[in-house]
């Protein structure tokens, strides 16, 4: 009976996006979640962003760049991407013949979906003479349609790896866009995508905060409204802003990027104190909600069954590799890791 539940599960995955299995409350999931890494010859790849017991579970953690340039050095037989989609989808696009799991398929990205195939295209075309240079938080289309692909850790050294009488478009992310075309002097045309959760924090609280925490710096993710921005003491990726907060000599941080990077910073120093910076509403809106969709449960379940797997079209997947890879040289020779 209940082996006739799991292949029912199994065969229901694409549709709820995880295993929906009920789980011995008695099992250690860390112990299970090691044991199956090694009997699978798996590596868990981790974004700052997951919650706590995954990132500590991982078997490595960092930013999108980190995560891609991990993801393309294994030499495990099965990837498993605690992150969102596109995330998975990039380590596939580097790993045709490696089994990649995503603990929940239906985590996704609202900057990646604000930028629909169709209508990036159509826009595209109205500047043929444009190269396209893509934040790696898009869908494997966006990337096809793509010149280079950047993160936030790399994308300076991206846009200066380019002529600068070669013009540019970048998507999807505008906020992004607008810091760069600043810190390069370029006058790149931007998509009008952003991120839902850097786009809700309120220079208004945070202006508050600052004045009951007058020796907290802000730092923030250069995926936050200009606003944030200016008023950031350092802007970063997320490895770059937990670097800060570690060599820095102050001791209070008003953090304006997803809470889930609070945790690396605390335990990379637990004697510093790091506050969450608040959004414009009383919701919890600066955790992700796609990133959140993984727990330690579906993590388990993914790694049992081995489900939900990326799958993806070979001509598609080697039209997304190209920048990529330009990307993966690029940092390479610029000495950037994420
Ligand atoms: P980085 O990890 O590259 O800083 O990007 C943050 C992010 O929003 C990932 O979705
Ligand atoms: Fe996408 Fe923003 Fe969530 Fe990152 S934090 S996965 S950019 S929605």
């Amino acid at each position: 009976m209940a082996d006739m539940h799991i292949a029912n599960e199994l065969k229901k995955i694409t549709d709820i996006g995880f295993l929906d299995i009920e789980i011995d409350p008695q099992l250690d999931l860390f112990r299970e979640i090691e044991r199956l890494k090694n009997q699978k010859k798996a590596v868990l790849l981790a974004h700052y962003y997951q919650e706590p017991d995954i990132q500590d579970v991982a078997d490595f953690t960092g930013d999108s760049l980190g995560l891609a340039q991990q993801a393309a050095k294994t030499d495990a037989d099965m990837i498993v991407f605690a992150g969102v989609h596109f995330m998975a989808e990039t380590a596939k696009i580097l790993n045709p013949n490696k089994k990649i799991l995503l603990p929940d398929l239906k985590a996704g990205c609202s900057l990646a979906d604000s930028a629909p195939v169709g209508l990036f295209s159509q826009f595209k075309s109205r500047y043929p003479d444009h190269i396209v240079i893509s934040y790696i938080n898009c869908s494997a289309e966006i990337k096809a349609l793509s010149d280079i692909i950047c993160t936030s850790s790399n994308a300076q050294a991206v846009i200066e790896s380019v002529p600068e009488y070669q013009p540019i478009i970048f998507a999807p992310d505008k906020n992004l866009g607008a810091f760069l075309n600043k810190k390069t002097g370029r006058n790149m045309v931007l998509w009008n995508g952003a991120c839902m959760v850097h786009e809700i924090f309120s220079l208004e609280k945070i202006t508050r905060l600052k004045i009951r925490h007058p020796d907290a710096k802000l730092i923030a993710h250069p995926e936050c409204e200009e606003a944030v921005l200016r008023s950031a003491d350092f802007i970063g990726s997320t490895t770059q802003l937990l670097k800060f907060a570690i060599k820095d000599d102050a001791m209070k941080y008003i953090v304006a990027t997803e809470t889930g990077i609070l945790h690396q910073m605390e335990k990379s120093a637990p004697h510093k104190t790091f506050i969450p910076a608040p959004p414009n509403n009383s919701c919890a809106c600066n955790d992700c909600p796609h990133m959140k969709l993984n727990t330690l449960e579906k993590l388990y379940l993914c790694m049992e069954y081995e489900v939900p797997e990326i799958v993806m079209d070979e001509q598609l997947r080697l039209a997304a590799l190209k920048p990529i890879e330009r990307m993966l040289e690029i940092s390479r020779k610029a000495g950037l890791v994420g």
